[in-house]
């Protein structure tokens, strides 16, 4: 497996390191497409990155119009919800560019989890005219990584992981006691750019299993060609 990384002295030269890769991305996918097909990651690690695009000398140079975004996975909450990935982005960068609000997909994870999971299939097959078992193509997808190996919320032992038929499924996380709404395995491995983003100490023994090919049993070592973005901390156990 061919794995592409680029490891930063530390958080804030991560931050923007991812910056700059989301940006290439954009203009990129603008160029060549007309748009950017972006989903968006949630948890801790992205906000800071999302809070770098909303400012300059970021925000100018993605022509926000051509940017339509999307989550990996969200909480089964309110928009409102501090837990909400939606809210977060909402505060972090959507508030502040002018991305048209048809251009936002958000998971409604106020609703039941499989009707959220429903619609959000729904509003796929609407952005990117799908037929009926067409996996959506995202030109980016923005990923964490959990100290347990998970992905967006493709959990270790969660029945998820298994579903290959649909582009969005409920993740029933027992150990969180929560259901959580997430892209699948082929919804995330059909993207044009899959991009990982990864902070910290905790997260080496993970990111140096998954890279060194002996990190089978974790959910985030079955996504295919994907970049690895990392500062030290996280690549502490890279090449070793
Ligand atoms: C979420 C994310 C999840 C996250 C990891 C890492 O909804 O929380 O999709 O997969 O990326 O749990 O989270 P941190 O960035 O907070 O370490």
């Amino acid at each position: 497996m061919e794995v592409h990384t680029a490891i930063h002295a530390d958080r804030a030269a991560l931050m923007v390191g991812a910056a700059d890769s989301l940006v290439d991305a954009a203009k990129e996918s603008i160029a060549e497409r007309g748009r950017w097909m972006w989903a968006l990651s949630g948890g801790s690690t992205p906000e800071t990155v999302y809070q770098l695009l909303a400012a300059e000398p970021y925000r100018s140079q993605i022509n926000w119009n051509r940017v339509h975004v999307f989550w990996g996975d969200e909480r089964c909450v309110p928009p409102e919800h501090k837990d909400s990935n939606y809210g977060m982005a909402r505060r972090a960068l959507l508030d502040h560019v002018p991305l048209p609000p048809e251009n936002i997909r958000r998971i409604r994870g106020e609703l039941s989890p499989q009707e959220a999971a429903d619609d959000y299939i729904e509003q796929l097959r609407r952005a990117f005219g799908l037929g009926r078992m067409e996996m959506p193509v995202f030109d980016t997808v923005l990923l964490g990584l959990g100290a347990d190996g998970h992905t967006a919320s493709l959990f270790p032992d969660t029945e998820i992981l298994r579903r290959t038929d649909v582009p969005v499924a409920v993740a029933r996380v027992a150990k969180l006691d929560a259901n959580r709404i997430s892209l699948t395995y082929p919804a995330i491995n059909a993207a044009r750019e899959i991009l990982f983003l990864v902070s910290g100490a905790d997260k080496a023994p993970v990111v140096q299993a998954i890279l060194s090919g002996k990190g089978e049993q974790y959910p985030a070592a079955a996504i295919r060609n994907a970049a690895w973005l990392l500062d030290a901390e996280a690549a502490a156990g890279i090449g070793s």
